[in-house]
């Protein structure tokens, strides 16, 4: 990863970027951009030079612009002016986005930080370099960014070492995030996510990792998580990773859906809805890396995940439409289509929380329906309580961190949907709403931690079908920037 490096006197000064804010919007239309002051000295000349190019290179300022001029024989050889916008913290995680960007060809550059720059907005600018300057390639063939170091030159360096510590680990878990959902299924089994999720909290103290293979999970009646990785040459899992710091007075848990490929099962995909099928374990990716990410910045709040892991795959073995299934709890659901398996493995681990681990807090995360995309788009996922507090919570650290979520609405009208004549549930029934009938499902679950509950869809934003900001083509690591900021406003 990009090294980032907080410094009051640069140590070599090959390009200088200089943050340029839009200015002010006059009548006469659009105000050329001004030239941020940094309270750092710069080479003779240089501010008054920059200030020059302003008008004469017709920059706005807008967050991502970048315009470079070159100034052979002098130093520093190259300026580079980078848009800030109005210098809100999306603006400068943009700008950040751009600059990784811009620099990809150069190994080495400084950026003087305006001289009355906030916590906030380091660590914005840092994330975005860092999150946009991830690529995800399994060869070693092919261009990789040459940006190594990026300096930032800051009068006082010492007041920004924390901002620029938690952009780095949140960039990293966001980073690790995304390269467990972009692994092909070939090599991403159930048993592989816990390997991974193993190596990395072996890094890091004070975690506890259980993981429960079929036999463990048959003894404990762990149905659903069985019938859907039934059908597979490679058996599930059940990742519990428990960060337990001394001082926590409140314990979080959080379950992410870990579907590691969804073929649908028996009610098999087609070809378009199949093919990126290996990211339905992203929900599980995102609650494991914000776990690290809390463990690695000893946050004073107890977290626990659950990521039941299987592979929903079509076999001789495979569970069947018309099957029913005892979950954790007892509870029973019939299954007419086994394509909708999320929720199935939700259901067991959810309830396993309820019963077994007595959350403060109890929130999930899942790529759970193609419903979500067709409600909100490709940005927003489809966030579900009826905690009022836990929903605005969640739903300003989301904002906060740059990602996106929307509420919607869990109406007793639609409870009707969800019955059986066979079971207690029906599990997939057929009536619309699709992201909405999904969550109404998952709430039987939670027992008394139900207002205490709060579950997220995210199959829409967990990808990226492009470069866009500090996202990249892939996956996009939905979640993780959210979930740490939230768990570091609790105590
Ligand atoms: N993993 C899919 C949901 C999904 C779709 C994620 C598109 C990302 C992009 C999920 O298991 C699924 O197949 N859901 C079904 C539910 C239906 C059968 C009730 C769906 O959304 O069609
Ligand atoms: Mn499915
Ligand atoms: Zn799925």
């Amino acid at each position: 990863m990009l090294a980032i490096r907080l410094t009051a006197g640069p140590g070599r000064l090959d390009t200088l970027v200089l943050p340029v804010h839009t200015g002010a919007a006059t009548d006469g239309g659009d105000a050329p951009a001004t030239l941020a002051p940094t309270g750092s000295a710069l080479p003779d000349g240089v501010s008054a030079e920059a200030a020059a190019l302003l008008p004469a290179a017709r920059l706005t300022g807008r967050a991502g612009e970048t315009y470079r001029h070159l100034r052979p024989t002098r130093t520093p050889g190259r300026l580079l002016l980078l848009g800030v916008g109005e210098g809100t913290d999306r603006h400068w995680r943009t700008a950040g986005a751009a600059l990784a960007r811009a620099a990809s060809d150069e190994t080495h550059i400084t950026l003087a930080l305006p001289a009355d720059a906030a916590e906030g907005t380091v660590r914005a600018l840092v994330e975005g370099l860092l999150l946009a300057s991830y690529r995800f390639r399994m060869t070693d063939a092919g261009e990789r960014p040459a940006l190594a170091e990026v300096e930032l030159l800051a009068t006082d360096p010492d007041g920004y070492r924390d901002a620029v510590d938690t952009a780095r680990t949140t960039a990293e878990m966001t980073r690790f995030a995304r390269d467990l959902t972009n692994t092909p299924s070939s090599v991403k089994n159930p048993q592989w996510f816990a390997a991974q999720v193993e190596a990395a909290a072996a890094d890091l103290p004070d975690l506890h990792l259980r993981v429960r293979g079929p036999e463990e999970l048959a003894a404990e009646g762990f149905g659903g998580i069985l019938a859907v990785g039934g059908g597979s040459a490679s058996p599930p899992r059940l990742v519990e990773l428990d960060w337990r710091p001394a001082d926590a007075r409140t314990h979080v848990v959080l379950v992410g859906k870990g579907i590691t490929f969804d073929t649908g099962g028996i009610s098999i995909k087609p070809v378009p809805a199949m093919k990126l099928m290996r990211k339905d374990m992203a929900g599980a990716a995102a609650v494991v890396a914000a776990t690290l990410g809390a463990a690695a910045l000893r946050l004073p709040v107890r977290v626990t995940t659950l990521a039941p892991l299987a592979e929903n795959m079509v076999s001789g073995s495979a569970f069947r439409p018309g099957d029913i299934i005892r979950h954790y709890d007892g509870t029973t659901s019939e299954t007419t289509n086994s394509d909708a398996e999320g929720r199935l493995v939700l259901a067991d681990a959810l309830a396993y929380a309820a019963r077994e681990l007595a959350p403060d807090l109890l929130v999930d995360l899942a790529t759970l329906t193609g419903a979500n995309a067709v409600a909100l788009g490709k940005r927003h996922g489809a966030l579900y309580s009826e905690n009022d507090q836990l929903a605005a919570d969640l739903l300003a650290a989301i904002d906060a961190a740059g990602e996106a979520a929307w509420r919607m609405p869990l109406p007793a009208d639609y409870l009707e949907h969800l019955g059986s004549d066979l079971a207690d549930l029906h599990s997939s029934p057929d009536r619309g709403a699709g992201s909405v009938i999904a969550a109404l499902y998952l709430r039987e679950f939670t027992g008394d931690t139900r207002d205490r509950w709060l579950h997220i869809d995210m199959s829409a934003p967990s990808w990226a079908d492009g470069d866009d900001a500090e996202l990249t083509r892939g996956a996009t690591g939905w979640g993780v920037r959210g979930l740490l900021r939230w768990l570091g406003t609790l105590s």
